[in-house]
C-alpha cells in the first residue's frame, strides 16, 4: 500500500523570524490582534478548501467505505433492488430443477468452437451468454465477424422459438480483449460511448443483458470499474423505462478465483449493489504458474479453491445467491509430468518441474485425442477427476459426472446463486456435463439466502 504521509512543507506563516522578535507592548497587541484575525481568516478560507480537498480525496482513498460515499454524491442511487432475492424470472421452465428454486444454470456458447448449439441445449438453461462482443479502442462494440453474428443470430432463432424464458445475454470483451478496457475506463467520454454502445447494442438484439468480460480489473482500474458498473445500471434503466419493458436488464461481471485479486481489483459491494450476479471463474487455478495441480479444486492445494474462493465472497458481500460458480467443459493435462499418483499418495498437486504444459482439451475432443474417460480416477481431497498415464508420464485434471457432481452439491449446500459452464460447446453430442448440471436438484432445504460459511475464520 503506498504511503499516504503528509507533506509538511515549509510555511512562512509560522516561522517568520520577523513576527517573533518584537518586544514592545504595543506591537504585541497589535500582533496579537493581528494573529487572531489571520487565525480568522485562515478558519474562513481553509474550512471550504479542507473540505473539499478532502472530499477528492475520498475518491482515491483506498477503502471502500469511502468510495461508496464519494460515488454516491454523483449519481443518484439506482432505485432500491432487493438484495434477498435472486432478480431472475426464469421460473417457466420445468425442465431444469433449479429454475424452480430460482437458481441459476448459465451457458456459456462462443462464437469461435465447432458444435453448434442445439434447442435441446438451451432448453436445460436458465441463461445463455453469446461470447464475444468485440470492445473497439473508441469504445463502440461490435461483432468480431460475419461468422460470429450468424452464429449468434442462429443461437438467438433457436432460443426465440423455445419461449422456456431463457434469458439470452452477450459477453463483451473477452481475454484478449480485455487490453482495451482500462484506457477506457479512465476517458469519460469513451467509457460513455461504450456504455451507450452497449444499450443500443442490447436493445438492437433484442438482449436480456449483458456479462462484463474484463480480465482482469486491478487496483488501478477498480474506482474506475465500480463507476463503470454504476453508469452502466443507470443507462440500462433509463432504456428500460424507454422501452416500456417489465423486467430489469441484467448485468453480470465476471470476476478471478484469486482472493488476492478479488481483494486488490474490485470494489465487490459497491458493484454488488448493480449487477444481478457475479460470474466466478472457478478453473484454471493451476493453469499459469510453475505448478501441477487439479484445474478446479473444491478444496486444498497450494494455490487456492473453489471454498476459499466462494467463502471469500460470500463472507465479504452476504449475498451468495448472487455467486454463481463456474465449472469447465474443458480439461488441463501436462505431458511429462512426474506425480506421484502410480503411488499411493494423493498429492496431486506438484511442481512443474520437467513437466510441459499445461494444455487445454475440450470434454468433446477426449476421446479423438485418445484420452480413455473409462480409466479416469476421482481425488477425495480436492474432489476432481484426473487421468494419470504411468508408461507416458500424461496427466490430465478434468470435470466428468461425478466431478460435477460434487460441485452441484457444494452449490446446493452453500446456498450459492447457481452454475455457469465453460462452456456449452465443448459438451458432446449426448450432453452429457450439460445433463449432470441442469438436472442437478441445487436447491436447498433452507433457501435462508443466507451465508453458509463461518465467515469468522
Ligand atoms: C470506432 O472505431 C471503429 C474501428 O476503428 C470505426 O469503425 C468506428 O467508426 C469508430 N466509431 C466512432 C463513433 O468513432
Ligand atoms: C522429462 O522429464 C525428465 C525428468 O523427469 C527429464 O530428464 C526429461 O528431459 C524430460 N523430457 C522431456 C521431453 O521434456
Amino acid at each position: 500500500m503506498a504511503s499516504r504521509a503528509i507533506n509538511k512543507q515549509y510555511n512562512p506563516l509560522f516561522s517568520d523570524p520577523a513576527l517573533l522578535n518584537r518586544n514592545t507592548l504595543s506591537k504585541k497587541l497589535r500582533d496579537i490582534c493581528c494573529v487572531i484575525v489571520t487565525l480568522i481568516l485562515i478558519s474562513i478560507i481553509c474550512v471550504p478548501i479542507a473540505y473539499v480537498l478532502s472530499t477528492v480525496f475520498m475518491l482515491f482513498y483506498d477503502t471502500e467505505g469511502k468510495i461508496i460515499d464519494s460515488l454516491t454524491t454523483t449519481v443518484p442511487p439506482v432505485t432500491s433492488r432487493s438484495t434477498t432475492q435472486i432478480p431472475i424470472t426464469t421460473t417457466k421452465n420445468p425442465n431444469i430443477p433449479a429454475a424452480s428454486c430460482r437458481k441459476r444454470v448459465i451457458g456459456y456458447y462462443t462464437e469461435w468452437e465447432k458444435a453448434e448449439v442445439s434447442e435441446k441445449q438451451l432448453k436445460k438453461l436458465t441463461h445463455v451468454i453469446y461470447l464475444f462482443v468485440n470492445v473497439q479502442e473508441n469504445g463502440t462494440i461490435k461483432f468480431d465477424s460475419d461468422r460470429a453474428e450468424n452464429r449468434f443470430l442462429d443461437m438467438k432463432n433457436k432460443a426465440m422459438t423455445l419461449n422456456s424464458g431463457l434469458k439470452m445475454m452477450i459477453g463483451v470483451g473477452g481475454h484478449a480483449n480485455s487490453v482495451v478496457f482500462s484506457p477506457l475506463m479512465k476517458d469519460v467520454g469513451k467509457r460513455k460511448t461504450l456504455i451507450d454502445s452497449i444499450a443500443s447494442f442490447t436493445d438492437e438484439n433484442d438482449l436480456d443483458g449483458v456479462d462484463i468480460f474484463w480480465v482482469w480489473s486491478n487496483s488501478d482500474d477498480k474506482l474506475h470499474h465500480s463507476k463503470f458498473i454504476r453508469e452502466l445500471r443507470k443507462r440500462l434503466n433509463d432504456l428500460k423505462s424507454a422501452k416500456r419493458r417489465n423486467e430489469e436488464y441484467l448485468i453480470s461481471v465476471i470476476v478471478p478465483p484469486s482472493v488476492s485479486h478479488l481483494d486488490s481489483g474490485y470494489y465487490l459491494n459497491e458493484i454488488m449493489k448493480h449487477v444481478d450476479f457475479l460470474n466466478v471463474l472457478t478453473y484454471d487455478y493451476y493453469f499459469n504458474g510453475n505448478r501441477v495441480g487439479p484445474h478446479s479444486p473444491i478444496y486444498g492445494g497450494t494455490r487456492g479453491n473453489i471454498d476459499e474462493t466462494m467463502k471469500y465472497l460470500a463472507c465479504k458481500t452476504k449475498k451468495p445467491n448472487k455467486l454463481n460458480m463456474a465449472v469447465p467443459f474443458y480439461g488441463t493435462f501436462w505431458i511429462n509430468a512426474s506425480l506421484p499418483l502410480h503411488d499411493d499418495s494423493d498429492d496431486i498437486w506438484k511442481e512443474k518441474g520437467d513437466a510441459r504444459g499445461p494444455y487445454a482439451v475440450r470434454w468433446n475432443q477426449l476421446d479423438s485425442e485418445k484420452w480413455d474417460k473409462s480409466s479416469a480416477r476421482f481425488h477425495e481431497k480436492s474432489k476432481t477427476s484426473y487421468i494419470w498415464i504411468p508408461e507416458t508420464k500424461h496427466f490430465l485434471t478434468f470435470e466428468n459426472e461425478k466431478s460435477l457432481g460434487e460441485k452441484t452439491k457444494y452449490v446446493k449446500e452453500k446456498d450459492l446463486g447457481g452454475m455457469l459452464i465453460w462452456a456449452i460447446d465443448q459438451d458432446d453430442e449426448e450432453n452429457t456435463l450439460l445433463n449432470v448440471v441442469s438436472s442437478a436438484d441445487v436447491c436447498s432445504e433452507t433457501e435462508k439466502k443466507s451465508v453458509e460459511y463461518n465467515c469468522n475464520n
